[in-house]
């Protein structure tokens, strides 16, 4: 379901990654940090890098397992990340929106460890200010598409929270008339301190993007990629 709702914009960003990894040498080995279902490792293990996709979810795993059966697939929280110097890049898109600012900045450091001497990270992850203007006036979004067979209605309310710069978020799939509910919670991290945090980490800071190619600088958009670089 993951894969149908996040369709068109996920093969514009695999198209830009493609161009964002063009220089660097396929030896290079990437850790997928939260792959989900697999679908970017298995992009970037077909352009010709050494892939390794970890992901918390025993259920996603399986399905990228079955997927992409030649591709290692690893089960692990990124919270316990022990990895040393093992890789040239690490991608993590999509995936701490969901954690709280303290937890991010341990996963940072984690990824910091785990990543080569001038290795590069490259964070996707959603920006607070941008995210608070942009849902305060457009809460409501949603998308129809065709699920086996079914005609399907994807819809997602979201309601800005001041008080711990959050985003609460209710969604619903209405597959063939059945009804299914998720609540949860994002997190969208402020770029301003972001950018300290990831400084005295240790990484500074090549570029931010609001998409996955370099003319798209980062302005006032919700969803930024941030490369970074480890020195
Ligand atoms: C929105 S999905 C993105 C998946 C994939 N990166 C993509 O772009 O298609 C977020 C993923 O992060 C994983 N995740 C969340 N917290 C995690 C953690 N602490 N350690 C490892 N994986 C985690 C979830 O299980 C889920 O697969």
């Amino acid at each position: 379901m993951y894969d149908l709702i996040s369709g068109k914009e996920s093969v514009d960003r695999m198209l830009g990654l493609r161009n964002l990894l063009g220089g660097y040498d396929l030896s290079c080995k990437i850790l997928d940090a939260g792959c989900g279902t697999g679908n970017y490792t298995q992009f970037l293990n077909d352009l010709g890098f050494d892939c390794l996709g970890l992901d918390l979810s025993d259920k996603l795993l399986d399905v990228a397992k079955n997927k992409f059966p030649e591709i290692l697939f690893k089960h692990g929280n990124l919270l316990d990340l022990n990895f040393v110097e093992d890789f040239d890049i690490v991608l993590c898109r999509g995936v701490l929106n969901d954690v709280d600012y303290l937890d991010f900045i341990l996963i940072l450091k984690n990824f910091y460890r785990a990543l080569k001497q001038n290795g590069v990270l490259l964070l996707d992850v959603r920006e607070w200010n941008n995210s608070l203007v942009k849902y305060t006036q457009t809460p409501v979004f949603s998308k129809e598409f065709i699920y086996q067979h079914s005609a399907c209605k994807f819809t997602s309310l979201t309601t800005v929270n001041n008080l711990d710069n959050s985003l609460d978020i209710k969604e619903e799939h209405l597959i063939a008339g059945k009804s299914t509910k998720y609540n949860f919670k994002m997190y969208p991290k402020c770029l301003d301190d972001l950018k300290i945090s990831v400084g005295k980490i240790g990484f500074s800071v090549e570029n931010i993007l609001s998409a996955y190619d370099y003319q798209t600088q980062f302005t006032n958009q919700d969803k930024m990629l941030l490369v970074l670089k480890k020195h």
